[in-house]
């Protein structure tokens, strides 16, 4: 029978047998499979894990924080952070279309962590000594990915979905994967066991392109600080009711191009809206929204409109998938 516990042993010693005294590096990505992955590494094979943590600038309010201070405190890991907020924004500066958004996200995610990957190399090459060589890559892939890759090519691309894992094939590293027999709930349980916060092992799922494609418009650094209060406020409230597990996920989308005229106080308002998306689903292959208690989404609604400026409008997504999708873009 399995229980956390052995599976946390039966990882930590395969690992060990893979790893030997090499160097380990892993991205993380604010995620529970990257810091369950990492965490596991971690137990097996200590300092030689390096973890870097690539701070886009498109995440949620206090996620930066919950991987450099909270998840650190957690596991004593070792992590390089990459604040290349600048850059993905300079990147991303006149772009509205969402495929090139995904595509600039990854193009710039993918060359930040490889030049971090590299340092970490460098860095290990000059201490010296054996086991001085950065061989082995951390992935946190899931049963569930592992399944659904060998459908292969011939699916259908509806939007072009951006990993910590869409690594160049010239990045010279062996893989390390230790959840590929694992499910979703199964890697939160051994999260769990291996003394990870709940916030990050209850975390919902977050796209990798982040926020950057739940601004619909260009992405601006005032757009993103309006969407993580808004984002904020809708996380707040879902939880003091109670509501997480019951929700998948639960997007909140900064209309940016869209003004409407509103009314405050004595004065006229040209704000924008926001969408809630709230959604229940099993996979995010299919979803339905979530039929969330109205006083839930008043408190949302009058909290967003008094506390973020810009944005004078609520509205609630009430689309399936099909025919919607979970994210906007
Ligand atoms: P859609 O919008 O296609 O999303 O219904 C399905 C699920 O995938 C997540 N998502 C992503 N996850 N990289 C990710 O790691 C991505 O580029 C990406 N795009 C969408 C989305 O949040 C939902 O859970």
């Amino acid at each position: 029978d399995w229980t956390p516990a052995s599976i946390v042993d039966d990882a930590v010693s395969a690992i060990r047998d893979q790893v030997g005294d090499k160097q380990v590096v892993c991205g993380l990505s604010g995620g529970v499979d990257s810091a369950v992955a990492a965490a596991l590494v971690q137990r097996a094979v200590g300092d030689q894990l390096t973890c870097v943590f690539v701070d886009h600038g498109l995440l949620r309010a206090g996620e930066a924080e919950q991987v450099e201070r909270d998840y650190v405190e957690a596991t004593g890991v070792d992590l390089v952070v990459v604040d290349v907020a600048e850059q993905f924004l300079d990147a991303l500066a006149g772009v509205t279309d969402p495929e090139t958004k995904r595509k600039i996200i990854g193009r710039e995610f993918i060359r930040t962590f490889e030049v971090a990957a590299r340092g970490v190399v460098e860095r290990a090459a000059a201490q010296g000594g054996d086991g001085g060589e950065v061989e082995f890559l951390v992935q946190g892939t899931l049963y569930p990915d592992v399944v659904e890759s060998g459908g292969g090519e011939g699916a259908a691309n509806i939007k072009s979905h951006h990993n910590v894992g869409g690594l160049p094939d010239d990045l010279q590293f062996a893989l390390v994967e230790p959840l590929r027999t694992l499910f979703k709930d199964e890697v939160r349980a051994v999260g769990l066991e291996l003394g990870l916060p709940p916030e990050i092992v209850w975390r919902q799922p977050f796209p990798g392109p982040g926020l950057g494609i739940r601004i619909i418009g260009e992405v601006t650094r005032d757009r993103l600080e309006i969407l993580r209060a808004a984002d904020a406020v809708a996380r707040a409230e879902l939880t003091a009711a109670g509501l997480d597990r019951d929700v998948w996920q639960f997007p909140v989308v900064l209309l940016a191009d869209v003004r409407s005229v509103g009314v405050q106080g004595d004065g006229r308002t040209y704000g924008h809206p926001v969408v809630l998306r709230p959604v229940s689903s099993e996979d995010a292959m299919t979803a339905d929204w979530s039929r969330l208690p109205y006083e839930v989404l008043e408190t949302i609604s009058t909290r967003i409109t008094n506390e973020v400026r810009e944005v004078n409008r609520v509205v609630l997504d009430i689309t399936s998938k099909p025919p919607g999708t979970i994210e906007w873009e």
